[in-house]
């Protein structure tokens, strides 16, 4: 066995409480593109101010529409990956423990995981970009080429997304706050750790006295705040921590 993956099924195994956060790579292996990784990322190919943010919607919102309906068929046809199902046998040990993922996908709920919570939204939750109104839509209605019109006020209704310069959901970030300031330890899985306040979940964790297990395939900005550091894909290193910590 790996000496950091020893150190980390050591720290697991002791943990009285356990806390995660996950971001684009727990996902990449069941397909989902990731943001920034370079050539596959989301971000190295499309223009996030053009289809992630207000501005952009209102610039094109039919372009915004498109591209996000594309992305939800490619995460309804998705399944969940080894990684997704690890995290969830977790819970036998940690019922109910807090998943806080920036994935818009639901992913780790189709894996089993009870209490996910997510930060950037759910790409398959709608609503009115002018009033709020939740929509729930028909099959015709994602497939069109613009936005459905609220039935409320008219507006363009848009996927349920944190955009950039949009606040995170007020009640998510507080339950995100909550679970990571009481943990013993948090797994840091699959985020570059660019993107606040999600990336200063796990320094606030630190600080609040809890053990960091970084699982990334590369060096990221808290690698450098982590315990331990296991290199490799979430889908092989967390099936192999959870049997090394038993
Ligand atoms: P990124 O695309 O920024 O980072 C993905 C991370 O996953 C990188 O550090 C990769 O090294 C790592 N990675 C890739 N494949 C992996 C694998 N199989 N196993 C383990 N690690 C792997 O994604 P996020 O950090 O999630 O915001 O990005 C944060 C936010 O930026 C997203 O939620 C999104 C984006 O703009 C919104 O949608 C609001």
């Amino acid at each position: 066995m790996e000496p950091s993956l020893r150190v980390a099924a050591d720290i697991l195994r002791a943990a009285p409480s356990v806390a995660c956060l996950t971001g684009a790579g727990v996902s990449a292996e069941s397909g989902v593109p990731t943001f920034r990784d370079a050539q596959t990322g989301l971000w190295a190919r499309y223009d996030p101010q053009r289809l992630a943010s207000p501005q952009g919607f209102r610039d094109d919102p039919g372009l915004v529409w498109r591209w996000y309906m594309a992305r939800l068929t490619a995460v309804e046809q998705a399944q969940p990956n080894k990684g997704h199902l690890a995290l969830a046998h977790m819970q036998e040990r940690w019922p109910g423990f807090p998943v806080i993922t920036q994935n818009v996908d639901d992913l780790h709920e189709r894996a089993g995981s009870t209490h996910v919570i997510h930060l950037h939204g759910n790409i398959a939750q709608f609503h009115c970009h002018q009033c709020g109104t939740a929509h729930t839509l028909s099959a015709e209605e994602r497939r069109a080429p613009a936005p459905p019109i609220c039935k409320a006020c008219g507006g363009p209704v848009r996927p349920g997304v944190v955009w950039f310069g949009e606040s995170l959901p007020a009640d998510a970030l507080a339950a995100a706050l909550e679970a990571v300031s009481a943990c013993g330890v948090l797994l840091v899985v699959g985020t570059s750790g660019l993107v606040y306040p999600a990336a200063q979940l796990p320094l606030i964790a630190k600080r609040a006295g809890s053990r960091l297990i970084e699982i990334n395939l590369e060096p990221s900005p808290l690698s450098s705040w982590a315990d331990v550091v296991l290199r490799g894909p979430s889908g092989e290193v967390f099936p192999a921590l959870l049997d090394a910590s038993v």
